[in-house]
């Protein structure tokens, strides 16, 4: 008889998405005349097709592959040491990271569940409140939790709750936490966090021996020059924290998949017998054994996010997607909504009409205006009440939807 993992039997429901995804498509089998009209601005899946440089650099790496010569195997694990110093050189220019420090993956998804391979059990893990469903999903497939209540928080984390009188990053905990997560620009709420946010939180971590896991994937999209980009802008982050990046959002990678982390030498943890051990040393040998790299073509389409043109490109689309979440900000303020995030972020954050719950608005926009959103109560207890529209589409469908949130909700 072979026994499960029974912490998965702790988990509430589906994973988010593919719920949405379900709802929508049981929606669209029973409304066939409507099926066509629908605009889906739910998961922040990018649109918009991958940058040029992009393309010529798979195209020309698959073409290697195809001669004898420049034909590669198996690579190395942590990442060819090409994109490794590109990533090095490019997104952490003047901050002291090595191309040593940074680990290549095939994203942020799989990177910050399988990090808890290398964590202990016993940690005391804080999470915000609304929140990313990974950092919580994979908590509990791990055993790091009890069940959830009815608001479907789970016993054992912390809950860090991100409101609108905070700005939605939340107070330090009065508790000393093992670990925590953090993720800036924020997904759902499109919440930046200031420098002088982070350095309290670096602070924090630095007294009492926290790590913590920051997400910044959605780092490309800040527009304020004062907002920081990378964890490690602040003092102190060197010995603290590690940072999860993906190509997924700036480079349209969501399909090509590829992303990393950066583990400096200085982040440790303590074994059972009370020794410092290096996390970049675990992670290194977990991915020897667990990882066989992402695929040659695709970090070389990595690799060109950072030449010239592929700079210009990606700029482009941030461009375009921020210009998405500007007019999408702009029409639900119009209609008397209140909004959040979409300035350094391709997420808006709404609130629900006075008494409307989270899903009851995915239910009238789906059904009513035909423009699939994301509840904000599937990303956690604190999220309900509000609901998430995600800037990742066309012109076309944005101003679209925009039209149809001005006739339904005004
Ligand atoms: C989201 O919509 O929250 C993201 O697409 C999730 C992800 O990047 O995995």
């Amino acid at each position: 008889m072979a026994s499960i993992n029974d912490n998965f039997l702790k988990l509430k429901a589906g994973y988010l998405f593919p719920e949405i995804g379900r709802r929508v498509a049981a929606y669209a089998e029973a409304n066939p005349d409507k099926a066509s009209q629908l605009i889906r601005c739910g998961i922040g899946d990018v649109t918009e097709p991958l940058p040029l440089a992009v393309r010529e650099a798979m195209h020309k790496a698959v073409d290697e592959l195809g001669c004898r010569d420049t034909f590669r195997g198996y690579g190395p694990e942590q990442g060819y040491d090409f994109l490794r110093k590109a990533v090095a050189d490019n997104a952490y220019a003047g901050l002291d990271i090595s191309a040593d420090d940074i680990f290549v993956s095939d994203g942020s998804k799989c990177d910050t569940g399988n990090i808890l391979d290398i964590f202990g059990k016993g940690n005391t893990i804080a999470i915000t409140d609304p929140v990313y469903p990974v950092y919580v999903d994979t908590n509990v497939m791990i055993g790091n939790t009890g069940d959830a209540d009815e608001s479907g928080r789970y016993e054992g984390l912390v809950y860090l709750e991100c409101n609108a009188e905070n700005n939605f990053v939340p107070a330090i905990p009065e508790e000393k936490v093992d670990i925590v997560y953090l993720c800036y620009p924020n997904n759902p709420t499109g919440a930046s966090a200031t420098r002088e946010q982070l350095q309290a939180w670096v602070d924090y971590a630095l007294k009492n021996d926290t790590i913590i896991l920051y997400d910044a994937a959605y780092e490309a999209f800040i527009q304020d020059p004062d907002v920081p980009k990378s964890i490690y802008e602040i003092e102190g982050a060197k010995n603290c924290a590690l940072e999860f990046r993906s190509f997924s959002k700036n480079g349209g990678f969501t399909g090509v998949r590829c992303g990393y982390i950066v583990i400096p030498e200085t982040v440790t943890g303590t074994s059972s017998t009370g020794e410092k051990v290096a996390i970049k040393k675990l992670w290194s040998r977990r991915t020897s054994t667990k990882f066989n790299g992402a695929s040659y073509p695709v970090q070389r389409g990595a690799e060109a996010v950072y030449s010239e043109e592929g700079k210009k490109q990606v700029q482009e689309l941030i461009t375009h997607y921020m210009g998405n979440a500007k007019l999408l900000r702009e029409a639900c303020t119009e209609i008397g909504l209140k909004v959040f995030g979409g300035e350094n972020a391709p997420y808006v954050w709404v609130a629900c009409p006075e008494g409307v719950t989270s899903w009851d608005m995915f239910d009238k926009m789906l059904e009513e205006a035909n423009v699939v959103i994301t509840p904000g109560s599937g990303f956690g207890a604190a999220g309900e009440g509000y609901f998430r529209i995600s800037a990742f589409n066309s012109r076309e469908n944005v101003e679209e939807v925009c039209r149809r949130l001005k006739t339904h909700l005004a």
